[in-house]
C-alpha cells in the first residue's frame, strides 16, 4: 500500500510485531460499515462516481460474507483488518476499489470502527445487566420478608430482609448502566474524515458520514479525532466498576454456600463436583468470576499505561489499545450471563437465614432502642446497659431473648416484659421503615417500583 516509497520488504520479525490482523479481525463488520458510509458520502459530494460507489458498495458486501463465511483469505503482510479489506476489494472490483481510500486515513478510519465495536458494548453491556436485575428482582421477590442476619465486618449486625439484600445489587448494577448509557453517549461522535490528523481538502460531508453511521455529530478536532481514546478507557472504566459488583456478589455466593452458612443452594448447573471427595458441590462459576474481573481491571491500567505518553496525534502504541478491550467486554458479557444464570437458578434457604439472623445478638440495637423509647433513657446509656446485657448472655451461652426479664431487670430497673416483643428478628425488620430501611413493605415497593422500572 505504500511500495513507492521503499525498496525493500519488511523482515519477519517486523511484520510480526507491526501486524494486528489477528486481533483486528474483530473489528470486521465495523470497518465495512464505515467504508460503505464514507463510499456513500464522497459519491454524494461528487468526489467518486455513482458507478465507483455502486462497485465500491457491492464489493464490500461480498468482503464481509467472505469474511462472515469463513473462507476471507486474511493476510499478515497486509498487517491489519482496514488493509486486508481494502487489498480484497481492490482484487474483487480493481480502480474504483483503489479510489475508496481517497479523503480518509487509516487513523481516522480505526479510530471510527473501533468506537463503533465499544458502542456495541455499552449496548450489550446495558443488556446484560438488566437481564442481571430481571433475576435479582425475581430473588428479591421469593423472600422478599426472609429476615437473614445483615453484617458489618462480616459479623453479625442486625436482621434485614434477604429481599433487601437483593435490591442492594440492584441498585449498584442500576448505577453501572447509567456510567455506560454515559459512557456511551460521550463516545458518539465521529472521528471519520479526520483522515491522517489534520482534515482533508476534499470537500467531504463530515456530518453525512456521521450520521450514517448512527453517531450524533463529527467529532469537531482532526488532531483530538484520531489520537482519542477515552471511549475505550471510559468504557473500561464503567466495565471495572460493574465488575467489581459482580466480583462482591459472587464472594458472597461462595460464603453463602458454605456448609458454614447454607444460605443458599447453587444449583448443578452452576456448580462442580470433587475428583476425590464424593460430597462436595463446589461454586466454581462464583470463583471463577471473581477471579476472572481481575483482566478487566488490568486492561483498563494497560491502556492507561499505552495512552499516558503519547504526542498527539496517532503513534502506533494505540494499535495495543485493542487486545485488552475485546479481553475484558467478552470476560464483563461472561461474567454478566454467569451470575444472571446463577442468581435465577439458586436457591436461598429460608430456615437457615431465619436460624442465623437471631444469632450473635442481632437484635441488641432493637433492645437499645427501646430503652430509649420506653424507658427514656438517652441513646449512650441505652447502649451501655445493652452490652452489660449482651456480655450477660455471652456469658449464659444465650441468646438476648433467652435471658429472663428478672436477669434483665437486674441490669436495669425500668426494663419490663414489653421488651421481649423487639428481640424478635421479625418484629426487628418489620420496624425498619425509614425510607430506604429493610422492612418488608419497603422491599415489596421497591420491588414494584423496579417492575415498573425494567419493564
Ligand atoms: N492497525 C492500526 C491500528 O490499529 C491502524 C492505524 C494505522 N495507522 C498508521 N498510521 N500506521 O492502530
Amino acid at each position: 500500500m505504500w511500495g513507492g516509497r521503499f525498496a525493500g520488504g519488511p523482515d519477519e520479525i517486523m511484520e510480526a510485531i507491526n501486524a494486528s490482523i489477528g486481533f483486528d479481525r474483530r473489528l470486521a463488520a465495523q470497518d465495512i460499515a464505515g467504508s460503505r458510509a464514507h463510499a456513500a458520502m464522497l459519491a454524494a459530494q461528487g468526489i467518486l462516481t455513482d458507478k465507483d460507489a455502486e462497485a465500491i458498495r457491492e464489493g464490500l458486501l461480498t468482503v464481509l460474507s467472505e469474511i462472515q463465511a469463513g473462507t476471507f483469505q486474511f493476510s499478515t503482510a497486509l498487517e491489519d483488518i482496514h488493509m486486508n479489506v481494502e487489498a480484497r476489494l481492490i482484487e474483487l472490483i480493481g480502480d474504483a476499489g483503489r479510489r475508496l481510500h481517497t479523503g480518509r486515513s487509516r487513523n481516522d478510519q480505526v479510530a471510527t470502527d473501533f468506537r463503533l465495536w465499544v458502542r456495541e458494548q455499552c449496548d450489550a453491556a446495558i443488556e446484560g445487566i438488566a437481564a442481571l436485575q430481571k433475576a435479582l428482582i425475581g430473588q428479591a421477590e421469593t423472600g422478599a420478608d426472609w429476615v437473614m442476619p445483615g453484617f458489618t465486618h462480616l459479623q453479625t449486625a442486625q436482621p434485614v430482609t434477604w429481599g433487601h439484600h437483593m435490591l442492594a445489587y440492584v441498585e449498584m448494577f442500576a448505577r453501572d448502566v447509567s456510567r455506560f448509557s454515559d459512557a456511551r453517549a460521550r463516545m458518539n461522535e465521529c472521528p471519520l474524515g479526520a483522515a491522517a490528523l489534520a482534515g482533508t481538502s476534499f470537500p467531504i460531508d463530515r456530518h453525512a458520514t456521521a450520521k450514517a453511521l448512527g453517531f450524533d455529530r463529527p467529532s469537531a478536532n482532526s488532531l483530538d479525532a484520531v489520537s482519542d481514546r477515552d471511549f475505550a478507557l471510559d468504557f473500561l472504566s464503567a466495565a471495572s466498576i460493574c465488575a467489581m459488583h459482580l466480583s462482591r456478589l459472587a464472594e458472597e455466593l461462595v460464603i453463602w454456600s458454605s456448609a458454614q452458612f447454607r444460605f443458599v443452594a447453587m444449583s448443578d448447573r452452576f456448580s462442580t463436583g470433587s475428583s476425590i471427595m464424593p460430597q462436595k458441590k463446589n461454586p466454581d462459576a462464583a470463583e471463577l468470576l471473581r477471579a476472572k474481573i481481575g483482566r478487566i481491571f488490568g486492561a483498563q491500567a494497560a491502556l492507561l499505561m499505552v495512552m499516558k505518553g503519547l504526542p498527539l496525534a496517532y503513534s502506533k502504541d494505540m494499535q495495543e489499545d485493542k487486545e485488552q478491550v475485546f479481553d475484558a467486554a467478552d470476560t464483563l458479557m461472561l461474567g454478566l450471563a454467569a451470575m444472571t444464570g446463577m442468581v435465577s437458578d439458586m436457591a436461598a434457604n429460608p430456615e437457615a437465614l431465619r436460624g442465623a439472623a437471631g444469632q450473635g445478638f442481632s437484635t441488641a440495637t432493637d433492645l437499645a432502642d427501646w430503652l430509649v423509647r420506653e424507658a427514656g433513657l438517652p441513646f449512650r446509656d441505652a447502649h451501655h446497659v445493652t452490652g452489660t446485657l449482651v456480655a450477660k448472655a455471652e456469658a449464659k451461652g444465650c441468646d438476648l431473648p433467652d435471658l429472663s426479664l428478672a436477669e434483665m431487670q437486674e441490669v436495669h430497673g425500668a426494663i419490663t416484659e414489653s421488651v421481649f416483643d423487639v428481640l424478635g428478628v421479625d418484629n426487628s425488620v418489620a420496624s425498619r421503615t425509614s425510607y430506604g430501611g429493610t422492612a418488608p413493605d419497603n422491599v415489596r415497593a421497591q420491588i414494584a417500583t423496579w417492575k415498573d422500572r425494567l419493564g
